[in-house]
């Protein structure tokens, strides 16, 4: 898919791997919908996208309200004539209190947001990418999908949920509507304080940046352009950034369409 001219949705695009995304997005020629439960943060993206001369409008969404998305889509087919691109990205990890010392509460809304909101996306993107003739649905798991977190298992089961659905929208694609995942390492992003008790990381966060090191948010846009770009990605889940050393999961990771790189794409 040429990207230049067409409309991308990004969700989470307040902060962290969602802005780099919309920047990239933007810098492409694409006319992008910044979508965030933040405003603060959503404008300041939109801001940042027209200091770089690109196009960019925000809307207010909570992934996990079915007509929060409902309207946001229709903000963008109202402004931009449509939509050919949605990034389903808004996520959040559970932060301390740690399993099993959290709240019912917490695991519900993690749930809500992380599985939730990308499986509703999808859902309500489809009419809109049908009036183009296609497009492309990126969402974001995790390599937590791929290794059990012990310290945040609902992360894990909902970034497990978002590959295996995504596996399972590849039919899609015979209507030229290809879902792909991205499965990012650790990056440096607002969400690591959020890991811990808000304002510093969680310790499993330090651990993980001393296994596999951390990359920054572009390396992820980048894989997201990519997925979008090329027509042959169909129901893949892209690895991005080095798997972790030693793991027991590690030598004999056999996974279906598993893509990885080392955060080059
Ligand atoms: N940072 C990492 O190490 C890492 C690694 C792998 C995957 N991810 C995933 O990447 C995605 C983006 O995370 P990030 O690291 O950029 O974190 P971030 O905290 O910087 O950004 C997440 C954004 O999602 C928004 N959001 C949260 N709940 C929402 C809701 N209900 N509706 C709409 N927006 C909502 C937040 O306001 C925030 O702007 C998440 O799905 C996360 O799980 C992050």
């Amino acid at each position: 898919m040429e990207l230049d001219g067409k409309v991308a949705i990004v969700t989470g695009a307040g902060s962290g791997i969602g802005r780099a995304t919309a920047l990239a997005f933007a810098k492409a020629g694409c006319s992008v919908v910044v979508a965030d439960i933040d405003e603060v943060g959503g404008n300041e993206t939109v801001g940042l996208v027209h200091d770089a001369g690109g196009t960019a409008m925000f809307t207010r969404v909570d992934v996990t309200e079915p007509r929060s998305l409902e309207a946001m889509f229709e903000a963008a087919a109202a402004e931009y004539g449509g939509v050919d691109i949605v990034h389903n990205n808004a996520g959040l990890v559970s932060g301390e209190p740690l399993w099993p010392d959290i709240t019912p509460e917490t695991l519900l809304r993690v749930m809500s947001v992380n599985l939730g909101g990308v499986v509703v996306g999808t859902q309500l993107a489809i009419p809109y990418l049908r009036k183009r003739g296609g497009g492309a649905i990126v969402n974001t798991a995790s390599m937590a999908s791929l290794y059990p977190m012990t310290v945040d298992p609902i992360y894990s089961a909902t970034k497990a949920g978002v590959t295996m659905f995504t596996k399972a929208c590849a039919p899609l694609a015979e209507e030229g509507i290809r879902v792909n995942a991205v499965l990012p390492g650790l990056v440096n992003t607002a969400l690591l304080p959020k890991s811990g008790d808000g304002a510093r990381w969680a310790d499993w966060a330090y651990a993980a940046r001393d296994a596999m090191g951390m990359m920054e948010p572009s390396v992820v846009a980048d894989a997201v352009l990519a997925l979008c770009r090329d027509d042959t990605a169909v129901a893949r889940e892209q690895v991005v950034g080095a798997l972790p050393p030693g793991d027991a999961h590690g030598d004999d990771l056999q996974v279906d369409n598993l893509h990885v790189d080392d955060g080059d794409t």
